[in-house]
């Protein structure tokens, strides 16, 4: 049970308002911080220009390092890379171009003996068109037991020539694809959400679950110690597959360029018939159940864009998943209230069903936090950046970014840290545009950039070749030269790089257990000129710790006797005497006797 909230001592002039309690040490994932590999991107064992698997393997120590617990690994299995690998053909074998089922059982083993876990992508809304199931229903009758396991339908009008509704794919474009019959004639439509190599599965079909089912063993087997569920709130659709006229964007809004919100709303179309049906909650309670066979506290975390927060806690009531995505988090601005109102509002909703709260700034979806907080609205979220797009402003992005990590490190649950972060890796703005892979770039009809530019290969070394991403200089989507500068070589051992902040950080984090500590906002603190601060500064404690994150231009004084122990950027003494600490800045402070 939760211990009740002690803030320490602070001076008689300032407040707190508790609002999350201190927990006991328990389960791994409920404070750990988990790398996110995404594995063509990480590193190049082979040479291709691609990464796979001994790559990864090979560097592992720099997690170890870094401080991290854990590792989540985009998906790995055998695909013809649509999208990017979240189109699985086989779900039990590992694609040619990461390496082998071996290669999976090596990096396990060398994750779990550098005490590391690591949590595997699963992706059950939909297969490849490549899986032998779909090929297998494109080859059978309409109303056969091989197309019952995807969502093929009869088209409306005349002949069947209209989809059976106006859903759209969240990579632009129409949801349904028609086919053509074995006799030659135009025939029924299946459903895709995403590319049309992508066919969603139907999850009425009890063949479906007692598939999805055995993949999650084959894996638990080979000692996974988790699984992050891919669209977790979309495998269920409303019956009758009812017309829907908003967007079935999973990140609302898409289409504008205008994301981000100053409540923490992620703006998603989560109210669809596609999204977040309750037939899902089953699921999960019988995937709990399967993961509660093995030992060690295997976890189930939702990547599911779903609104409100309460209703996302829905996924991580007990007996079902373990963890759910925070992406309003993620898709708050820049902004002192917002932020404070999506923390809050995070840990109450949380609380509520007894789950940890996760928090995310960056992913393999979404530009880089370092510039969407460069942006003329920082923290606002294009769906993707290019050549001719206003550029963000890349200093003050990594100045608000280091900020804004910094305060992600300090809040109680779990963390997530895209890989590159750690270098303060920005988003590739200028990727030449016949580069681009992502579908979503040629189904939005060439008006939506899309996530190539998140995915860019990491640079390891400034003087490599690729920056030391492939042994043979090749990378699958070219570097930026701004990569040099932030390449690990560049950074470890150096005071002050963003390398050395997240380690930094990370070691305090787990020192001081904040993962399991307690959060307490506090008020009262003064500018420079005397003045209580306004609300675009956020303090807070946890356990012993005073955090301070002045946003939007505001400064603050740390209180008296308080002492930085970990700092985003410079602080400098006020006139006064005490810390300043100054815009866009994240302090940890201790207080000295
Ligand atoms: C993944 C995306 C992927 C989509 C379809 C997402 O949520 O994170 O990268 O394109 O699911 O599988």
């Amino acid at each position: 049970m939760s211990s009740p909230v002690r803030p320490p001592a602070l001076s008689t002039s300032l407040t707190t308002t508790p609002v999350h309690a201190a927990s006991p040490a328990g389960a791994w994932w409920r404070d750990a911080v988990i790398y996110q590999v995404y594995p063509r991107s990480f590193a190049d064992a082979d040479g291709d220009g691609i990464g796979d698997l001994p790559g990864i393997t090979a560097r592992l120590d720099h997690l170890a390092e870094l401080g991290v617990d854990a590792v989540w690994l985009s998906p790995f299995y055998r695909s013809p890379q649509r999208d990017a690998g979240y189109d699985v053909a086989d779900y039990r074998d590992v694609d040619p171009l990461f390496g082998t089922l071996a290669d999976a059982d090596a990096l396990l083993a060398r994750a779990h003996s550098l005490g590391l876990r690591v949590i595997v992508d699963l992706v059950p809304n939909h297969t490849s068109s490549d899986h032998p199931w779909f090929r297998a229903a494109l080859g059978a009758a309409p109303g056969s037991p091989e197309r019952a396991r995807y969502l093929f339908r009869d088209g409306r009008g005349p002949h069947g020539a209209e989809p059976p509704n106006n859903w759209t794919s969240v990579f632009g474009g129409p949801a349904w694809t028609r086919v053509t019959e074995a006799d030659g004639t135009p025939g029924q439509w299946y459903l895709h959400l995403f590319d049309t190599s992508q066919p969603d599965l139907d999850w009425s079909n009890p063949e479906v679950r007692a598939e999805l089912e055995d993949v999650l063993r084959f894996w638990l087997d080979r000692g996974v110690d988790g699984f992050r569920v891919d669209v977790a709130h979309g495998m269920v659709k409303a019956p009758g597959l009812p017309d829907w006229d908003g967007t079935t964007a999973m990140i609302d809004g898409g289409h504008d360029g205008t994301y981000g919100s100053e409540d923490g709303a992620t703006g998603s179309g989560s109210a669809g018939p596609m999204w977040d049906q309750e037939g899902l909650h089953d699921i999960y309670r019988s995937w709990n159940r399967v993961l509660a066979e093995y030992d060690g506290d295997r976890a189930l975390v939702a990547e599911a864009w779903v609104e409100p927060m309460s209703r996302l806690a829905r996924y991580v009531r007990p007996g079902e998943m373990h963890q759910a995505f925070n992406f309003a988090f993620l898709t708050t601005l820049w902004s002192g209230p917002a932020l404070r109102a999506v923390v809050t509002g995070s840990l109450e909703a949380n609380d509520e069903v007894g789950a940890p709260t996760t928090w995310v700034l960056s992913n393999h979806d979404v530009v880089r936090h370092p510039s969407r907080l460069g942006l003329e609205v920082p923290g606002s979220r294009p769906n993707g950046i290019g050549t001719t797009d206003p550029q963000p402003d890349a200093e003050l992005g990594l100045h608000r970014a280091r900020a804004a990590s910094l305060l992600m490190l300090a809040l109680p649950g779990s963390a997530y840290v895209y890989q590159g972060e750690e270098l303060g890796l920005p988003e590739h703005t200028t990727l030449p545009d016949e580069e681009r892979q992502d579908p979503a770039w040629w189904r939005s009809g060439h008006t939506e950039r899309g996530r190539d530019g998140c995915r860019v290969p990491l640079p390891w070394e400034a003087d490599a070749p690729a920056y030391g991403f492939s042994p043979g200089g090749r990378s699958w989507l070219s570097q930026p030269d701004v990569f040099a500068d932030h390449a690990l070589d560049q950074q470890r051992g150096v005071p002050g790089s963003t390398y050395e902040l997240y380690r930094t950080a990370l070691h305090v984090r787990r020192e001081r257990s904040l993962g399991t500590g307690s959060l307490a906002w506090v008020s009262g603190l003064r500018t420079t000129a005397g003045d209580v601060v306004g609300d675009d500064v956020l303090a807070l404690v946890n356990r012993d710790l005073l955090v301070v994150t002045t946003v939007g231009g505001a400064e603050a004084v740390l209180p008296r006797g308080w002492e930085p122990v970990v700092t985003s950027g410079p602080t400098r003494a006020s006139d006064e005497g005490g810390v300043l600490v100054p815009p866009d800045t994240t302090v940890w402070a201790v207080l000295r006797d």
